[in-house]
């Protein structure tokens, strides 16, 4: 399926890529490691300066709103600062914080988070999450969706749904294609001297339209749910869930 969902236009099936992020590449080269880190870094003070840890926590709170003391897993945290805000904003909220890539696991752990009581650091694959089934009111998964292709995005939405209530995705929106390609124009010139641009020029080309979003979410199970929130101009949201036998 195109990233711009079954019902792609002919101009957005072009703007895609199978091109790797920094972040997706392996970090036994230490040029990429540093560029890794770099991004992470540059994520993590973005996400301070624009305030999207905090929106993405109030966003992530208002889905357990009515959980008294609510367990939330983190996935593709990449530097904490969410789950941080997490716990900073709700005082009985517990946070499994996790992500794929062990370095940042381990720079997460040796931080504040690491010797927090009411958080838990693990490497987990979001696609594939060794949880029991309904460990967790809430998985949330943030700026990290459009890095897996179809189906491996799918089984996030299977995994986090099964190991949680509900999963909120929060990621880049995916413009109408002519609003896309001016998207890309703006950055492209910068993309090959800053590892952060870099990275932002491939998630534009891989974030999900809505319908895809949709078609993903059938894909993950016939009673997945999903409801789509924002876009265009401010984070696409996605709180998927199914229901519970
Ligand atoms: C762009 S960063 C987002 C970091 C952070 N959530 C934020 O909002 O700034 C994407 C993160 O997703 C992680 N990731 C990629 N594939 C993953 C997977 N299969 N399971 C868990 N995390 C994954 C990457 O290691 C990276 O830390």
């Amino acid at each position: 399926m195109p990233r711009g969902g079954p019902d792609a236009s002919c101009l957005d099936r072009l703007l895609e890529t199978d091109r790797l992020e920094y972040l997706d590449r392996d970090s036994g080269d230490p040029g990429v490691a540093s560029r890794k880190r770099s991004v992470i870094r540059a994520l993590e003070l973005t996400g301070d300066w624009f305030g999207n840890h905090e929106k993405f926590a109030h966003i992530a709170l208002d889905e357990v709103a009515e959980v008294p003391d609510p367990r939330i897993l983190e996935l593709g945290a990449g530097h904490g600062g969410l789950s941080a805000k997490l716990l900073e904003m709700h005082p009985t909220a517990h946070v499994t914080v996790t992500d794929v890539e062990p370095q940042s696991v381990a720079a997460i752990k040796a931080g504040p988070l690491g010797s927090d009581e009411r958080a838990t650091v693990a490497v987990v694959d979001a696609t594939d999450i060794d949880s029991a089934d309904g460990s967790f009111d809430l998985a949330v998964f943030a700026l990290s969706f459009h890095h897996l292709p179809p189906a491996a995005a799918a089984r996030v939405i299977a995994e986090g749904t099964r190991v949680a209530h509900k999963l909120v995705i929060v990621d880049l929106p995916r413009p109408p294609a002519p609003l896309h390609l001016i998207r890309l124009a703006t950055m492209l010139p910068l993309a090959p001297f800053i590892p952060f641009v870099h990275d932002g020029v491939i998630s534009s080309l891989r974030s999900y339209s809505p319908s895809a979003l949709r078609a993903l979410a059938a894909e993950a199970g016939p009673d997945v749910t999903v409801e789509l929130r924002g876009g265009l101009l401010t984070p696409q949201v996605a709180v998927v869930a199914r229901p519970r036998g």
